[in-house]
Order: C-alpha cells, then structure tokens, then sequence
C-alpha cells in the first residue's frame, strides 16, 4: 500500500520519561521538543505531506500552573527558534485548537507564524494547541448555525462535506494514520470527526525517544493494513 500522506501524532509520554531519569516533567517537555526537531525534518523524506502534532489539549489547562506556563512558554521558543528553518525548508505551519482567550503575544506569535509559511507546499505542518475535538465540532456547528440564521430563506440540509469544511483542520484530508506514543490507546479528544477510517498505530515508546526508527516501525506497520471504509476486501483477497 502507497504510504499515508497524513500523518497525525498523539505525543505523549513526557513526564513519564523525565520521571524514569529523576528529573522534572519539564525536562521531558524540553526533550520532547527536540522530537518533534527530528519529526518534522524527517517526514518529507517519507513522503508525508500533512504532518498533525498534538501539542496541548483543551483539557491540558487542568495540568498545574507551573507546567502549563513550561508548555506555553516551549510552543513560543519553538516558534521563534525554528519559524525560519521551516519557512526556508517549504514547511507551512497551520494551528488548529480553540483561538479565544489565548495570551496576546502567542495569538501574535501563532499569526506571525502562519503568515510567513502561507505558500509552502513540501510540508503542511498542523500544530494542534488548545484543541480538543469535541470543542472543534461545537464551534463548527456554531458556526454552521450562525450562518444558517444569517440566510433565513435557505432551507438546504446539512451535508457531512459542511461539517468538514467548518472544521479548523478545513482542506486537509483525514490522517490516513495516527500514531500515539507512550503505550496508552486512546484518542483523548484528538480528530474524532476526521479519525472516522485512519488507522491507528500504538507505539510503546515515550514521545521524547521517538526517531526516524520509530517512524519507520509505524510507516512500515501501516503498511500492512488493509484500508477498507466499509466495503469487502479487494478483488483478488474477496477471490481466495
Ligand atoms: C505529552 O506528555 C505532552 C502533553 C500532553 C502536553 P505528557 O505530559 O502527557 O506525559 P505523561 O503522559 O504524563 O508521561
Ligand atoms: C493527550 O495526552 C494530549 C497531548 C498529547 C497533547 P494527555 O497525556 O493529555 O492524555 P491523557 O490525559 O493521558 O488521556
Ligand atoms: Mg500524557
């Protein structure tokens, strides 16, 4: 099977792995930054096109002041450190998650960004940072709903293909492949809508060890499965 073009990444495991060496779970979030580095730089040569990072969850709030200040404060340094090489490398950067309430200067940073990168097309690079599925479904159907009252005569239903679109991940195909790091299987509110036929690889390793080996592991195990949305397995398996 072709490789996937989309590949979405639950990163986890960062406080696990600085917990197994004694240190603070900063110290996994910093490591963990220098894989996301090597993550980024590897995919193209993968032949992945969209690149989807969860970085920081809507529920992450909920983590102690201290350590959501370490995560914030890694997605700006990461920005400002490497806005220049993912624009030279043809890398666009897009951040999808809830954008109200966010702090002036990262709402500013996160603009910057993606203005910078617009046109790029070896990469698309989708941070999620404060996201959470279920908040991209309300705020679609939001604003399907403020759409809707602003054209009262319309009396078109709704399509899945609106939903889509209304979606911050709009114009990206659904990952053909998520991968999750760090032993746990669950999606923890990531892509729910888009997830409905990916495949999921499980990896053991904590997020701040994951390399291009890692990434081969799990291009190579999807590349074992049968995509079937539903319908019965290919001609010539259906034959046997
Ligand atoms: C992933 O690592 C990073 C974020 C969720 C922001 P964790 O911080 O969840 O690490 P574990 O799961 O506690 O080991
Ligand atoms: C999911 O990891 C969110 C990110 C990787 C950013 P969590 O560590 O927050 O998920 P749970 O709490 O184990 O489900
Ligand atoms: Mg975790």
């Amino acid at each position: 099977m072709a490789g996937p073009e989309h590949v979405a990444i639950i990163m986890d495991g960062n406080g696990r792995w600085a917990n197994a060496r004694s240190m603070p779970r900063a110290f996994g979030h910093k490591a963990g930054v220098e894989a996301v580095r090597r993550t980024v730089r590897a995919a193209p040569r993968f032949g992945i096109r969209h690149l989807t990072l969860y970085a920081f969850s809507s529920e992450n709030w909920s983590r102690p002041p201290d350590e959501v200040r370490d995560l914030l404060g890694l997605l700006r340094l990461y920005i400002h450190r490497d806005l220049s090489e993912l624009a030279a490398n043809g890398v666009c950067v897009r951040v999808i998650g809830g954008r109200e309430g966010l702090q002036p200067d990262l709402l500013d940073l996160i603009e910057r960004a993606e203005q910078r990168t617009r046109g790029n097309v070896r990469l698309n690079l989708n941070i999620a940072f404060n996201y959470g599925s279920r908040d991209e479904i309300l705020r679609a159907a939001q604003k399907l709903v403020d759409q809707a009252r602003q054209s009262p005569d319309c009396d078109r239903r709704l399509t899945s293909a609106d939903i889509t679109a209304a979606l911050d991940t709009a114009g990206l195909p659904d990952p053909d492949l998520i991968i999750r790091t760090s032993g746990e299987m669950r999606l923890s509110n990531f892509l729910l809508w888009q997830a409905a036929y990916s495949e999921f690889v499980f990896l053991d390793c904590m997020w701040p060890d994951f390399d291009e080996a890692e990434l081969v592991r799990a291009l190579e195990e999807y590349g074992r499965r049968e995509r079937r949305y539903g319908a019965v397995a290919t001609a010539r398996d259906a034959a046997l």
